[in-house]
């Protein structure tokens, strides 16, 4: 397995500025009921935003379950009862230590403070509470009485609702050991200290893959798990030398785990964790088992022996994600004396794939371009934009990383070719419009 990559590559040090200036600016991403002052660090995906971060989750479940035999996937659903999470050890475990100042009445995560003694709010020393453990859990009411018996709590990762449907996917997929589950979706934590943009929020999506094995291939799959997801993070754009994988020292385990690797993304204020692999050993499929009763166990007919599969999990963040994605996107430069900023975005997460301009606004040229449109958009996601000069709409689509422009201009309606413009070089080049799907379907596979 490869070592954790200890350079740390330079990032400009108002980089996050820019990205959050931009996401807001051109609609990514927009701060929760803004209208109403914001709420708490939850965002809202705008226009452009929302085809990103379908294409984050459309790209990771085209590597983990499209192009794979040994993965289905599964949508659970959110809210479950508490013998869920009873089971699993989150009403226990999934806890943060808390403590106030009893002097500001700031709340703090105390495993996040610099100085365990000094208030980072006001600076008074000693002036902290004990630490108590505060769950991260959303817990609600499921139907009208709001009664203990009626008590759910939202996921705080999708993981579970793998477990609990192990035996249910075994006994309809056709599928045995080694083989994955995959499921994609929103989880909700509570918590303390929420931030750094959509790094930490409350309410997030995650991507996660539980992968069962037989006991004794555990660690041949942890080793393979680890290596393609960091790969994957390359595969889709992000510079080698921004990630790295890091494995967790032994005090940092969780109980049930054999060992975890952090796949970690160089943010502005330092190395954050992306997505951590686990191998999770049979201890989840056994609690279950446990608490629910259900046999949880696997018969191999081939080795006439029973067993608990062993679980690998790789378990990443679809908006965190792509929060990575735009900062490793992000590139400004000189252009004609202008600074052109512009998303290198890897194609399959590029908002857009084309955007079809026509040169003006007038007849034919409109005509054709929407006739040109009407044959890109049954394949790609493709923006039309026929107003202002067409360098100001170049830019425009540099900057959301659209990764091609077809310009349809006076000429097209003799010689029935358009100019195609590559975003990273700029480098334009004449197709005829009966090439033109061939052409983009070459490079944006
Ligand atoms: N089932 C294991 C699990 O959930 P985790 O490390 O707690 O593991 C996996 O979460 C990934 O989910 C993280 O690596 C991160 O990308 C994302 N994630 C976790 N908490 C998050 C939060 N509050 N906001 C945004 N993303 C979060």
């Amino acid at each position: 397995m490869a070592e954790p990559d200890e350079t740390t590559p330079d990032v400009p040090a108002d980089l996050m500025d820019r990205v959050v200036n931009l996401c807001k600016r051109r609609g990514f991403v927009f701060p929760s009921a803004e209208i109403y002052g914001g709420f708490r660090s939850t965002y809202d995906y705008g226009p452009i935003g929302v085809l990103m971060l379908r294409n984050v989750k459309d790209a990771w479940w085209r590597t983990m379950v499209q192009l794979r035999t040994d993965v289905v996937g599964i949508d659970a659903s959110i809210l479950s009862p508490p013998a869920v999470w009873e089971a699993s050890g989150h009403l226990k475990n999934f806890t943060d230590p808390l403590v106030d100042c009893t002097a500001c009445k700031q709340r703090f995560r105390e495993d996040h403070l610099e100085d365990p003694n000094v208030c980072p709010n006001c600076g008074k020393r000693d002036s902290f509470t004990e630490a108590r453990n505060f769950n991260l859990m959303f817990k609600t009411h499921a139907g009208p009485v709001e009664s203990s018996a009626a008590v759910a709590y939202l996921r705080p990762e999708t993981a579970q609702g793998m477990f609990i449907n192990f035996a249910n996917v075994l006994n309809t997929s056709r599928k045995r050991p080694p083989f994955g589950i995959a499921q994609v979706g929103k989880s909700f934590r509570n918590e303390i200290t929420p931030g750094n943009f959509v790094f930490r929020t409350r309410e997030f999506e995650q991507m996660e893959l539980e992968f069962f094995v037989p006991p004794d291939q555990g660690s041949y799959w942890y080793d393979y798990w680890c290596k393609a997801r960091l790969d994957w993070y390359v595969d889709h754009g992000i510079a080698r030398d921004r990630l790295r994988l890091r494995p967790h020292d032994a005090d940092e385990l969780s109980h049930y785990s054999a060992g975890t690797s952090d796949v970690e993304f160089m943010f502005p204020w330092g190395w954050g964790e992306l997505e951590g692999i686990a191998n999770r050993t049979d201890y989840d499929l056994t609690q279950h088992a446990q608490h629910s009763g259900a046999d949880l166990s696997y018969f191999d007919q081939e080795t006439n022996s029973r067993y608990v599969p062993h679980v690998i999990e790789p378990a990443a963040g679809a908006t965190r994600s792509m929060m990575a994605f735009l900062i490793a996107a992000y590139d400004e430069e000189e252009v004609r004396g202008e600074t052109r900023t512009v998303l290198r975005l890897h194609h399959r997460i590029a908002p857009y794939k084309i955007a079809v301009l026509p040169l003006s606004k007038k007849q034919p040229l409109t005509d054709l371009a929407r006739e040109i449109l009407g044959e890109l958009q049954p394949t790609w996601m493709c923006d039309y934009d026929e107003t202002q000069a067409i360098g100001r709409r170049y830019r425009r689509q540099d900057e959301i990383g659209t990764p091609y422009c077809v310009t349809i201009d006076f000429e097209t309606v003799d010689d029935r070719a358009v100019t195609v413009r590559e975003r990273d070089s700029m480098a334009q080049e004449r197709v005829p419009i009966a090439e033109l799907t061939g052409y983009l379907g070459a490079r944006l596979r």
